[in-house]
């Protein structure tokens, strides 16, 4: 595995590639790796013929009150798993190499970015769909993995490619979840055993949803309170929204119809930090 710490290098390297007629895998990451990142290089490995992780703590999506310098870090473990995986190119730059001065270009996906996650974290969208445009410029022509677990992310990131002609097709990952059925992330480690023992309450809300989506329930108002009341039962989480959303606009719907394909998502607190799950159902048509 080629490990890359500057543009230059880690570019030159995957044009050489495609040169060479190979399909290039892009997988991007903020590192502390586990296994919902390695599932997305295994899609890149049996999609692709070179697979690039990077690896970089965005500081432009997260803002002044959050957690950048906490951030849970450990490269030369990920490399290692990186390597373990077949894992070709990994992409390290420095926060100097990827701004060396501020940004005043940024890229904002409007409307997507403004609801969900865009009200606890107004900027945080502009920062991701920044450093993702930059990689997409960096790595040139490729397939690029991200996880359903951000489903909103994937959506503004989505939407970016196409509004402004990348040449990158975007593969959405399905989430991978402890036994639990907690969604993996590398925030996980900020739980206390206490809140972490209280986490799976978000899949269970989930689960809920679906369940009552799936037995009649169209009111999409009546299957946010369900989720809502059973993360709100938590007494540790203080829930923050309960969703129904159409899948591909994420635009709330107000009566559910049949062949729908909608996506559950709840965001809690649980102590400080905050944990996001989601879940896809499709509106089974109603018999008569
Ligand atoms: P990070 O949180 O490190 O996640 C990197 C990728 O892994 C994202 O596409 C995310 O959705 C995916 N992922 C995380 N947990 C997952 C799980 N349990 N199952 C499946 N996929 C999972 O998301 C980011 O980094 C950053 O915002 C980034 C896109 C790299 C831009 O900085």
């Amino acid at each position: 595995m080629q490990v890359h710490e500057t543009i230059a290098s880690f570019r030159r390297s995957l044009d050489v590639e495609r040169a060479s007629d190979r399909r290039v895998g892009l997988v991007p990451t903020m590192g502390y790796l586990h296994d919902g990142h390695l599932s997305l290089m295994r899609a890149a490995g049996a999609e692709c013929d070179v697979v690039a992780v990077t690896i970089f703590v965005n500081p432009l999506q997260f803002a002044a009150d959050e957690d950048l310098t906490d951030y849970p870090r450990d490269l030369s473990r990920d490399l290692g798993l990186c390597e373990s995986l077949g894992v070709d190119y990994a992409f390290t730059p420095s926060v100097e190499e990827m701004y060396p001065q501020p940004a005043l270009t940024t890229v904002a996906v409007d409307a997507l970015s403004q609801t969900m996650e865009g009200v606890a974290r107004p900027t945080h969208f502009a920062g991701v769909a920044t450093v993702v445009a930059k990689l997409f410029n960096i790595a040139g022509q490729c397939v690029a993995y991200f996880g359903e677990k951000d489903y909103q992310q994937l959506a503004v990131i989505r939407r970016m490619a196409r509004d402004l002609d990348f040449p990158v097709t975007v593969i959405g990952c399905p989430i991978v979840r402890e036994r639990d059925g907690v969604a993996m992330s590398s925030r996980n480690v900020y739980l206390t055993s206490a809140e972490r023992d209280a986490a799976p309450t978000l899949h269970r809300s989930l689960q809920a949803g679906a369940a009552a989506i799936v037995a009649g329930e169209r009111d999409a108002e009546e299957v946010r309170a369900l989720m809502a009341a059973i993360v709100d039962a938590e007494p540790l989480a203080q829930l923050e929204y309960a969703e129904v959303v159409l899948a591909d606009t994420l635009e709330p719907p107000v009566e559910l119809e049949d062949e729908d394909e909608v996506r559950l998502l709840v965001a809690a607190k649980l102590g400080g930090p905050r944990l996001l799950d989601n879940l896809g159902v499709r509106v089974p048509p109603v018999r008569e």
